[in-house]
C-alpha cells in the first residue's frame, strides 16, 4: 500500500467542480491582478482570524517580510525568533534588515520558550516573532505582556496555523488576531493551499496595513507615484479565486487532521521508541503537520519509504547552524533542545482525506521497524 506524505490530488477530486467554477470566473473577466477575488480573501481571512484588516500579497515569505519591513528596522536592530522553524521565518528579519536572535524552543510544542525570551531582550530588540510550529500556537499570553513592558512589536509567524486558536482568559483567540501583524502561507502543502505561492498580513492596525498595502504596490497606492521604495507582492487573482473556493472546507478538514492525529496517538501510544506530538491544553491544533519524534529518525524514515509510506523531517538543521547565518556566530550545542528536536522529529501523512487503512499502514510500518 502506498501512503504518500500528501495527496493533494485526493483533496482535488472532491472539490473540482467548486474550484473550477470560480477559477473559471476569474478567466473569463481577465482580470488576474489583485481585485474583487483577492478583497473578498481579504475579508474573509480577516474575519476568520478576528484581525480588521487582510493584505494578499504573493507568498507567506512576504506575509513576514512585509509587516517586518514596515519596522523601519535599522542596522544591528534585533528580532527575538525560534530556531527551529522554516527558513523564512529568520531569512526575513534579516532581509528586512534587522539581526535575528535566537532563543530555544519548548521541548513539547517546539514553539518558542517564551521563558527564555525576556533574557535575550536588549536594547537593540524591536520585536518578537513566535512561530505557531506546525499547526499549534505559541504561547501568546505569556508573550505579549513582556513584549508591551519592553515595547516591543509581536509579528506572529501563522504561516503553518491559519484557523488555529488557544484559549486565553477563559476564551478563544485565534491565531492572527493578537499579535501587531500575521503571516499566513498559502503554499499548496498548507491546510488552506493555492495553486500556486500565496500569502496574507493579518493585522487589527490600520496604518500598519496601509504600509503593508502600499509595500507589495512598489511602495505608492497611486499607480506611478511612490512614497517609499516597496516591491511586487501582489496575490493573483486567480490564488484568490482557488483559496475562495477552498475556505468554506477549511474547519472541516482541520477537524479530520484532529481525529487522525488522535488516532495515530492512540495507535502509538504504547510505543517507547517514539513520542506522539503533544499539544498544549490551551490549544486547539490545527495539525498541519503530525511530527513525532523517534529514535533511529532516520533508519524509521527509510524503513517506512521501503514501506511505501511517505514522510518528511520539518527540520533537519536548526536556523542557528545554517550557514548563511555563520556570522551571527551561535554554535553547535548553544541550543539543545532545537538541536535535539532536529535529530529527532519525523513528520507522517497527514491530510483530511487518509483513509483508516493508509492509517493503519503507517502504524504497522513503524511497529515492524521497531518489532514492536
Ligand atoms: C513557519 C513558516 N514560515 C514561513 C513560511 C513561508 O511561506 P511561503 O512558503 O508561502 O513563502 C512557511 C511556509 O513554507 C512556514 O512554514
Amino acid at each position: 500500500m502506498n501512503v504518500p506524505a500528501l495527496d493533494l490530488v485526493a483533496q482535488h477530486r472532491g472539490i473540482a467542480a467548486e474550484v473550477m467554477g470560480r477559477v473559471m470566473a476569474v478567466v473569463d473577466s481577465q482580470h488576474f491582478i489583485l481585485g474583487q477575488p483577492v478583497a473578498d480573501l481579504e475579508a474573509a481571512i480577516a474575519r476568520l482570524s478576528r484581525a480588521a484588516h487582510g493584505v494578499g500579497v504573493a507568498s507567506g515569505t512576504d506575509a513576514l517580510l512585509l509587516p517586518l519591513k514596515a519596522l523601519d528596522l535599522a542596522p544591528g536592530d534585533e528580532v527575538i525568533t525560534t530556531p527551529f522553524s522554516f527558513f523564512a521565518t529568520a531569512g526575513t528579519i534579516h532581509n528586512a534588515g534587522g539581526r535575528p536572535v535566537f532563543v530555544d524552543i519548548e521541548p513539547d510544542t517546539y514553539n518558542l520558550d517564551v521563558a527564555q525570551v525576556e533574557a535575550a531582550i536588549t536594547p537593540r530588540t524591536r520585536a518578537v516573532m513566535p512561530v505557531h510550529l506546525y499547526g499549534q500556537m505559541a504561547a501568546l499570553e505569556r508573550l505579549l505582556p513582556a513584549a508591551e513592558r519592553h515595547g516591543l512589536a509581536v509579528i506572529e509567524d501563522a504561516c503553518q496555523a491559519i484557523g488555529a486558536r488557544r484559549r486565553i482568559d477563559g476564551a478563544w483567540r485565534m491565531a492572527g488576531e493578537l499579535g501587531r501583524a500575521s503571516g499566513f502561507s498559502f503554499y499548496p502543502t498548507k491546510n488552506l493551499g493555492g495553486w500556486g505561492d500565496g500569502g496574507m498580513v493579518v493585522t487589527s492596525d490600520a496604518a500598519l496595513a496601509e504600509r503593508v498595502r502600499r509595500l507589495r504596490t512598489h511602495g505608492g497606492l497611486k499607480t506611478y507615484f511612490h512614497d517609499e521604495v516597496g516591491t511586487n507582492s501582489r496575490l493573483d487573482a486567480l490564488q484568490a479565486a482557488v483559496l475562495l473556493a477552498k475556505l468554506p472546507f477549511l474547519e472541516a478538514w482541520s477537524a479530520a487532521r484532529r481525529a487522525h492525529a488522535a488516532w495515530y496517538a492512540a495507535a502509538l501510544a504504547e510505543l517507547p521508541a517514539v513520542r506522539t506530538p503533544v499539544t498544549d491544553p490551551a490549544n486547539e491544533h490545527i495539525f498541519h503537520q503530525y511530527v513525532i519524534a523517534a529514535d533511529d529518525r532516520d533508519g524509521l524514515q527509510a524503513h517506512l519509504q521501503s514501506a511505501g509510506v511517505g514522510t518528511a523531517v520539518y527540520y533537519p538543521l536548526p536556523l542557528h547552524l545554517q550557514r548563511c547565518f555563520a556570522h551571527l556566530g551561535y554554535r553547535e550545542g548553544r541550543f539543545p533542545v532545537a538541536e535535539a528536536a532536529a535529530r529527532r522529529v519525523l513528520a507522517l501523512p497527514m491530510y483530511p482525506e487518509l483513509t483508516e487503512a493508509q492509517l493503519q499502514h503507517v502504524v504497522t510500518s513503524i511497529r515492524a521497524f521497531y518489532r514492536a
